[in-house]
């Protein structure tokens, strides 16, 4: 295709064109997206599988404008979100969008109910609300006998869900969540997808989910596979 800009649509919510991006480490480059597209539209839950390493939590950075491709564009909603005045990334991501790190990073000195708190505060919500709104969801990940507990005080599994609930809490149009399962058992994991499923019904919000289980996958109402630095539509039954 001669000119990308030709393919940006603004029915996506979220679009992805001929991403690459290379990390170079310690004069080593290495090649992670080679000509990445991808586009999801607003009300889909899609699904992201691929092995280890092939470059999944970097595209979900790009996507949630937390690190730059080298080269290639992400439109939300028809809008290309690098090519905005400053200030821009940090509003798209506070208003907009939530994000689940595959590492969690929650703050250490805090506990579970104010880490969940704490995006709906930097967005100025008042303190009361944004208290009861984070006890809220914390609650419907089943951790309300844990709010006042800091996150070396949570197993893995709770940990994670902190995180997811923390993703949510300004009730972003999408939601990239980063193998939110990964440490939970098969209950807590059909529960927490479930809430996601219960929210794009009841809301419209837009999830992409990373994940390497089979089970959570089928869930989705697409997967996309990341192979050898692209991403391509492919069918659940043929999830590796
Ligand atoms: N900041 C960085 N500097 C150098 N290399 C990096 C950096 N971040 C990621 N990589 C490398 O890029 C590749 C893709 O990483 P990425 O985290 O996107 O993989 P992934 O598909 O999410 O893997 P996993 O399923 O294990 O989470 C990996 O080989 C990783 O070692
Ligand atoms: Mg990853």
């Amino acid at each position: 295709m001669n000119d990308k800009n030709s393919q940006v649509s603004k029915e996506c919510l979220i679009q992805a064109v001929d991403l690459h991006k290379t990390y170079g480490t310690r004069g080593d480059p290495l090649e992670v997206l080679k000509g990445a597209s991808f586009e999801v539209q607003p009300g889909e839950i899609v699904g992201v599988v691929g092995a280890s390493g092939v470059g999944k939590s970097t595209l979900l950075h790009m996507l949630g404008g937390l690190d730059r491709p080298n080269a290639g564009k992400v439109f939300f909603r028809g809008q290309d979100i690098f090519a905005q005045k400053n200030g821009f990334l940090e509003t798209f991501r506070n208003r907009h969008v939530g994000f689940v790190f595959q590492s969690f990073n929650l703050l250490a000195d805090f506990t579970a109910v104010e880490n969940v708190m704490f995006p709906a505060l930097i967005g100025k919500a008042d303190k009361k609300l944004a208290r009861e709104k984070a006890e809220n969801l914390l609650a419907q990940v089943g951790l309300q006998d844990r709010l006042e507990h800091r996150p070396a005080e949570l197993s893995g599994g709770e940990t994670q869900r902190v995180a997811l609930a923390r993703g949510l809490v300004n009730d972003p149009e999408l939601l990239l969540a980063d193998e939110p399962t990964g440490n939970l058992d098969y209950r807590a994991s059909d529960s927490l997808i479930d809430l996601l499923i219960q929210l794009n019904q009841k809301t419209g919000q837009t999830f992409v989910v990373v994940t390497h289980s089979q089970r959570v996958a089928a869930k989705m109402h697409k997967v996309y596979q990341m192979l050898d630095g692209k991403v391509a539509r492919t069918k659940k039954e043929f999830i590796i």
